[in-house]
């Protein structure tokens, strides 16, 4: 049986959780190939709002969730997800933690916020989650795993070695108070008694369960314009959001992987630094971040908002064997009697091209070449208006890819299928 991909074909916050939440009916299991609590989905159920950062949405469903190896999990965030979820009655049982995941440890969230101080006006805008120092770790061979947690002694004598490292560059280079070692270790600790029953073999698991003919739902995090080898390095995350990335984040071969679906808004939005061509130029930036109601989950800052860009999502696309799309949001749109679309970029020597440009000094430099199209003006509620019809319409045209999906709402059921 084969797996599912859901992606994000912008810069994140395309509204993949409300789709996954859908398509998890379907599913046996709901698994995160990268990123961690930098993350943020918001799903409403019946009127209660859900946000989830570091545990796959697919629990509210009770489907067994998956944390794949190429995610990095800041314990405590994990917990305290855990117990909020349990308050409320939803049942954390079916969740497990690969013990090949990195471990988010206080250093690396104390280096994160320093560093981008640090940084100042060329701060990337992280979420300050420690994303980055993790990562960087990861590839260094310094980092600590969930499976660590289940061995003390190892734990503590890793602890210690980091530790001894991290001090000296909280102190000596970002100029912060150093670490106690005492402390960390007794927290991570107790935190390992808790997390022992999640930690599995979770690239065993998916594997037996696609060959049991279960479905098999793969959510990335951010977007694909943040991944960290084809995004818009360097404002980008620390993983590989793209598809291709779900078979190594998992543990199971690419040719497991039978259909990609990316999510898109019906317009753009981004979070912290870096070039954005698209971005929305006087009163209706604000209208639409009003309206579409964009402020980070994670960290509450204002989103930036553009018009749809489909030279990025051309881009998207291409770099994720896109099979089908979700645009989210559309009735956010219903409020506007035109609506510019980005067509093509003209670049800096005058000329006009439809794929995304390779140098990233053209792409800071390019400017959107829009056409407009008309807005319906009118709610969205059940069969989408004739011009609706003709936006969604303009964009499968331009990209050659079916959209499935319609999102008209925050509501779980505020969906409309195309096909
Ligand atoms: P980091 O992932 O915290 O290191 O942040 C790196 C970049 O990715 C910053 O521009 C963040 O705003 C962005 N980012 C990280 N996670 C998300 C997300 O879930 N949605 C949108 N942007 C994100």
């Amino acid at each position: 049986m084969p797996a599912t991909v859901i992606v994000g074909a912008q810069w994140g916050d395309e509204g993949k959780g409300k789709i996954v939440d859908l398509l998890a009916l379907d599913s046996d299991l709901v698994c995160r190939y990268q990123g961690g609590p930098n993350a943020g989905h918001t799903i409403v159920v019946d009127g209660e709002t859900f946000k989830i950062r570091q545990i796959p949405s697919g629990v509210l469903r009770g489907k067994i969730c998956v944390i794949g190896a190429g995610c990095v999990v800041d314990p405590e965030v994990f917990l305290a997800e855990v117990d909020d979820l349990e308050s409320r009655d939803v049942t954390t049982g079916v969740v497990h933690l690969s013990g090949e995941a990195h471990l988010i440890m206080p250093w690396h969230v104390a280096i994160d916020q320093a560093s981008e101080r640090r940084l100042g006006k060329l701060q990337i805008g992280t979420t300050k989650r420690g994303i980055g120092p993790c990562y960087a770790d990861k590839a260094a061979r310094l980092g600590i795993r969930v499976q660590d947690l289940l061995e003390p002694k190892i734990l503590r004598q890793k602890i210690e070695v980091a530790l001894a490292e991290k001090n000296v560059w909280l102190e000596r280079v970002y100029g912060v108070p150093p670490l106690d070692l005492e402390e960390i270790a007794g927290q991570l600790e107790a935190f390992a008694q808790r997390i022992r029953p999640y930690v599995s073999d979770t690239s065993l698991l998916v594997d037996q369960a696609l060959r049991e003919g279960r479905e098999v739902l793969l959510e990335g995090a951010q977007g694909t314009l943040l991944d960290l080898d084809h995004g818009t390095y360097p404002f980008v995350t620390s993983s590989n959001t793209v598809a291709a990335n779900a078979a190594t984040g998992i543990g199971i071969g690419p040719n497991r992987i039978d259909r990609v679906i990316g999510v898109a808004k019906a317009y753009v939005t981004r979070v912290g630094e870096g070039p954005f061509p698209t971005e929305i130029e006087g009163a209706d930036q604000e209208r639409v971040r009003e309206l579409g109601g964009e402020f980070g989950t994670v960290t509450g800052r204002e989103r930036r908002c553009g018009w749809l860009d489909l030279v990025a999502l051309r881009y998207a696309v291409r770099l994720n064997g896109i099979t089908s799309l979700a645009l989210t949001k559309l009735d956010v749109l219903s409020h506007f009697a035109e609506l510019p679309v980005c067509v093509a970029y003209q670049l800096r020597n005058g000329t006009e091209t439809l794929e995304f440009p390779a140098h990233q000094s053209d792409f800071h430099h390019c400017r959107p070449v829009y056409e407009t199209l008309p807005g319906w003006q009118e709610p969205l509620a059940g069969e989408l208006p004739p011009a609706a019809r003709a936006y969604v319409a303009f964009v499968e045209q331009a990209l050659g890819v079916e959209i499935a999906l319609v999102g008209t709402g925050a509501e779980r059921e505020s969906v409309v299928a195309l096909r």
